[in-house]
């Protein structure tokens, strides 16, 4: 019996050693963590369960028969984030380059297939040369299994994936498909072809980090959401993130004891606006304030950060946060802000999670190139998205919300169930002075000037808005947070459901 079970730890040992010393150690020399280092920062110390550890590969082309690394380079299984059940899955790149084959790609389908069934997130770490080149097309099935997975699984458990190696060709589209996609800086990069093929192909020199490392993927292309600058600080956002988030479709949003009084009253914004209407303040700062003890997790803060999206906590429970920011572009929606908050806004709406969006926007980017470039169709996405978004939206004007803007951002006539105004709101279709030079065309800019101040008077409050019920209440800025508890409360109960319809058409 002893020895059967030495033999056990003997097999374990075996699988745990992965590619070997040599390999770890480079890994390491690269600043990268190993697979089974990384799920001892990402998870509760001791909680890790691992399952598929003795899983061999079938390949026996290419000498691939004498090359047999049990768990064939992923660690697959469970274990909980502050008490909370994920799956995980975590290449190891010491193993084969963490390259799919057939059996990898079973070990990663088993987790999903758990998760969906229980009802918890997949939290997947990447870190793989892609198919494994010896298994050819076995490798593509199981690239394909994985994808009809991760779409399966969207908006029924939360999805997040952490690159932090390479991730080229068809396998970015896995990581693609799921929620929200974390970046190392330096040591991870995704795209469809790389620097060599890049050359070939069009001539043009890159280097993979300006191809596809973190700074571009947050800034410039969106496909990630935030990047880090070495692998614990990634694993340790990624446990402060799905702190925030419901387990699953079918779960309510987490609930966390706070210290901070929900009727907490902010004086200091009362003084926010700054007296120019063209002057801008940092939304950031509003949103700090309003949410419990100024803990907000921002998602892809360095792309569109003319829209501030992520998420907080009121009493406790999540909330999903959308903000025009005045410092960026003076808030204005363009394309990238709108496909960033729809989203966004998608993704609360799918997982239960309630909406408050704080409103300064003076409408969209006019330009040839946003026109050019859709803005009509990704403009769209965001007013789609709220307007199909069932779970409990409150919206607070503070500023300007002019024209299709104002429409767009979470308003009375998108089904918003609670909207309020600061007393500094604007909300008319354009700004005084634009609106004046069309309806008073060729006047001496005397009347002019009389004009603008004559619409300012009329327009540029939220009283108008008030007087039609488009807006709930004008409320007093220092008692945002106790109004968005309130509401937040009574909102709990909320029932609504749209139409039956196998899916929507949003225009993509
Ligand atoms: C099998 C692989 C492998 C792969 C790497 N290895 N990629 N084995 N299949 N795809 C092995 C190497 O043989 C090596 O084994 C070990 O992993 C480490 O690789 P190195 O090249 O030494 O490491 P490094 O210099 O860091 O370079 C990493 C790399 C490079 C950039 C990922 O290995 C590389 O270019 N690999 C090929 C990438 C690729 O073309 N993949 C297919 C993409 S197409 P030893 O034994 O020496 O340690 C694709 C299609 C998916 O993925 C489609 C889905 C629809």
């Amino acid at each position: 019996m002893s020895s059967t079970i030495a033999e056990l730890e003997k097999k374990r040992s075996a699988a745990r050693a992965g590619g070997g010393q040599k390999r770890i150690d480079a890994q390491h020399a690269k600043g990268k963590l190993t697979a089974r280092e990384r799920l001892d920062v990402l998870l509760d110390e001791g909680s890790f369960e691992e399952i598929d550890m003795f899983v061999e590969h079938n390949c026996v082309d290419f000498g691939m028969a004498d090359q047999i690394i049990p768990g064939d380079g992923v660690v697959t299984g469970s274990g909980t984030i502050n008490g909370r059940l994920v799956f995980v899955f975590s290449q190891d790149f010491t193993v084969f380059g963490g390259s799919l084959s057939e059996r990898h790609a079973q070990k990663i389908c088993k987790v999903m297939d758990m998760a969906m069934k229980v009802g918890a997130p997949v939290i997947g770490l990447n870190d793989s040369g892609g198919a494994r080149i010896q298994e050819g097309v076995a490798s593509l099935g199981g690239y394909a299994e994985v994808f009809q997975r991760n779409v399966l699984a969207s908006g029924v458990v939360p999805q997040l994936s952490l690159i932090m190696g390479p991730c080229a060709g068809g396998a970015v589209y896995s990581p693609a498909m799921t929620d929200f996609i974390f970046m190392v800086k330096d040591s991870s990069y995704m795209f469809v072809t790389g620097p060599d093929v890049v050359k070939t192909v069009t001539n043009e020199v890159v280097t993979q980090e300006a191809l596809g490392g973190a700074v571009t993927h947050t800034t410039k292309t969106s496909v990630a959401d935030n990047a880090f600058d070495n692998d614990i600080d990634a694993l340790l956002a990624a446990r402060d993130f799905i702190d925030f988030l419901p387990l699953s479709n079918r779960e309510p949003v987490p609930e966390r004891p706070t210290a901070d009084a929900w009727d907490r009253i902010e004086d200091s914004l009362d003084t926010l606006i700054p007296a120019s209407a063209n002057q801008p303040y940092d939304m950031h700062e509003l949103i700090r304030k309003v949410v419990d003890e100024g803990d907000f997790f921002e998602t892809q803060p360095g792309h569109a950060a003319n829209i501030v999206t992520g998420f907080g906590r009121i009493e406790g429970r999540t909330v999903g946060i959308v903000a025009n920011q005045p410092m960026v572009l003076a808030g204005v929606l363009d394309i990238n802000s709108s496909k960033k908050a729809a989203r966004f806004v998608r993704f609360c709406d799918a997982f239960d999670i309630p909406i408050v969006t704080f409103v300064d926007v003076p409408g969209f980017l006019p330009g040839t190139a946003q026109e050019h470039n859709g803005i009509i169709k990704h403009g769209a996405k965001l007013l789609f998205a709220y307007a199909e978004a069932t779970v409990p939206k409150i919206t607070v004007i503070t500023r300007k919300a002019y024209g299709g803007a104002y429409d767009v951002m979470a308003s009375k006539h998108l089904r918003g169930d609670l909207n309020y105004a600061w007393p500094t709101a604007e909300i008319a279709v354009m700004g005084a002075k634009g609106a004046v030079e069309i309806i008073f065309r060729g006047r001496t800019p005397e009347e002019i000037a009389e004009r603008t101040a004559e619409y300012e008077a009329r327009f540029a409050n939220p009283f108008v808005a008030a007087s039609k019920g488009f807006i709930d209440e004008v409320i007093q800025p220092h008692s945002t947070r106790r109004r968005i508890a309130l509401g937040l409360r009574k909102l709990r109960g909320k029932s609504l459901e749209n139409p039956w319809k196998k899916h929507d058409n949003i225009p993509l």
